[in-house]
């Protein structure tokens, strides 16, 4: 069984009069409740893919099917609601609202998802005590460190209790303490049932996952052909 379908997946931007083809024809199935690594050197369409499957862009052409729902056919709202209920994605970058703090930061998508107040609040708690960052619910972003922002990104990213986790280089931006607690954290979404994504340089994320995919110039490719293009 298949969780995730993705048949001739392609992205082509158009620079001026060049294009670019940062997805050129990606076939991918993953199985549910597996950890997949995918790696690739800079510029190999790592992003793109993950950006597409969390209906955060949309392809150029081919098809995405996760839970049977395919994705590249629903609409804005449709694809809002498959965002907020199935996909929880971390940024390299946090990407946490600096007004606000940690607490309202992961009870933020809850607002979209019409969570009364008070159970809101009690949720992003809870979240934030799971991270274990409880101590820390009051601190706006800029009075955390790099690794306790990454916290509350993945706290946030699992406040609707997302089935699939989506999460870009959450570690590229942090020390290799910190990086451990958060691929840790993904360890234990994965053995909770979720099916989890991560781009990562990091070979120590390859302990932890269940799959590697490599990926070269838009396409997935194997370990040999990898090995072979990278090794110079
Ligand atoms: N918004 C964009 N406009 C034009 N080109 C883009 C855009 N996003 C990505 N690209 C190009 O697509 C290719 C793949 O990018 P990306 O998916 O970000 O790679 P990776 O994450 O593996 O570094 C690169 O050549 C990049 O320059
Ligand atoms: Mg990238």
């Amino acid at each position: 069984m298949s969780f995730i379908t993705i048949t001739n997946l392609r992205k082509t931007y158009q620079m001026g009069r060049q294009k670019v083809h940062a997805l050129d024809g990606v076939d991918l199935s993953v199985a549910p409740n597996t950890f997949h690594a995918v790696m690739g050197p800079s510029g190999s369409g790592k992003s793109t893919l993950l950006y597409l499957l969390g209906g955060l862009d949309r392809p150029t052409d081919g098809q995405i099917v996760v839970d049977g729902q395919s994705i590249s056919a629903l609409d804005e709202n449709a694809l809002a609601r498959y965002r907020r209920r199935t996909i929880g994605f971390i940024f390299q970058s946090f990407n946490l609202i600096p007004t606000l703090s940690a607490l309202e930061n992961v009870a933020f998508p809850m607002r979209f998802a019409r969570v009364p107040r008070r159970q809101r609040a009690l949720r992003a708690h809870e979240l934030l005590t799971r991270v274990g960052l409880a101590d820390r619910t009051h601190h706006k972003p800029t009075e955390l460190s790099g690794g306790q922002q990454q916290r509350v990104a993945v706290a946030r990213a699992l406040v609707n209790d997302p089935q699939l986790i989506l999460a870009d280089e959450p570690t590229g931006n942090l020390d290799t303490t910190s990086g451990a607690s958060i691929m840790q954290l993904l360890a234990e979404l994965h053995q909770n049932g979720r099916t989890v994504l991560v781009v990562t340089h990091d070979p120590r994320m390859s302990a932890y996952a269940t799959h590697t995919v490599h990926m070269l110039d838009g396409r997935i490719v194997s370990d040999a052909e990898y090995e072979a293009a990278t090794a110079f």
